[in-house]
C-alpha cells in the first residue's frame, strides 16, 4: 500500500524547489503518491501520512515560511513521519554541513524529527535577486553545486524507512495492548 507524502518548500530562487522536486521524484518512483508544494500553499496536513520540508538557508536562518509552517502544525507533525532538509552552501564550502537554526532545531525536537540533512545550493547570476545576492553570484560563490545523487540517495533512503514502517504497523498490536 502506498503512503501520501507531502513534500514541502521554502524557495527564494528556485533552488530549494528543484531538490523537492527530486525527491518527490524519487519517491514517487518508489511506489509513493507524492505532492510537491510550496509551504506557503499547505494549509491541511490530514491527507498526509508523511512530511518532508526543505528551506533555502540565508545569512544561517531558514525561510521564515518554513519556520511558520513547523511552528504552526507542531501537533500535526508530531504524529507523522518527519524528514527535514536545508540548502544552501555553494562555492569551495559547498560540502559543508549547515547547522539548524536554533529556532528550527527546537522545533525539530519537538516534533521528534531528525536533524535537517544539508544539500549544497546554487547560486548564480540570473537567478539572484537584490545587490548582495548578485554580487555574490558574481563572486567564486557563483554556479550550481546541488548534488543530485545525495538528492536521491536520501530520498531512497526516507522511502526505505516509510516501507519499513508499514511493516511495523502491519503487525502493531491492537491500541491498549500495553496498558492493562
Ligand atoms: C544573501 C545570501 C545569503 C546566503 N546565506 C547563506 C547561508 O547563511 N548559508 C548557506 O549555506 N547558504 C547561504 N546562501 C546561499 C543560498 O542558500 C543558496 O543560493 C540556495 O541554494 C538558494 O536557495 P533558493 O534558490 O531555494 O532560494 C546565501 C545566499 C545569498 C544570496
Amino acid at each position: 500500500m502506498s503512503k501520501k507524502v507531502l513534500v514541502a518548500y521554502a524557495s527564494k530562487t528556485g533552488a530549494t524547489a528543484g531538490i523537492a522536486e527530486a525527491v518527490g521524484d524519487e519517491l514517487r518512483a518508489h511506489g509513493h503518491d507524492v505532492d510537491v508544494l510550496d509551504v506557503a500553499r499547505v494549509k491541511d496536513l490530514t491527507p498526509y501520512d508523511a512530511v518532508v520540508l526543505g528551506s533555502a538557508i540565508y545569512t544561517r536562518r531558514w525561510r521564515h515560511e518554513a519556520v511558520h509552517f513547523l511552528r504552526h502544525h507542531v501537533d500535526e507533525l508530531r504524529q507523522r513521519q518527519v524528514w527535514l532538509f536545508h540548502s544552501g552552501p555553494v562555492g569551495p564550502d559547498k560540502d559543508q554541513d549547515q547547522e539548524m537554526p536554533s529556532t528550527v532545531r527546537h522545533l525539530a525536537h519537538e516534533i521528534g524529527a531528525t536533524p535537517a540533512v544539508t544539500f549544497a545550493g546554487r547560486l548564480e547570476p540570473e537567478t539572484a535577486t537584490g545587490f548582495l545576492a548578485r554580487r555574490l553570484a558574481a563572486g567564486n560563490l557563483a554556479g550550481d553545486a546541488r548534488d543530485w545523487d545525495k538528492v536521491r540517495r536520501w530520498s531512497a533512503d526516507i522511502s526505505a524507512a516509510i516501507e519499513a514502517t508499514q511493516r511495523s504497523t502491519w503487525h502493531r498490536p491492537p491500541a491498549g495492548h500495553f496498558l492493562g
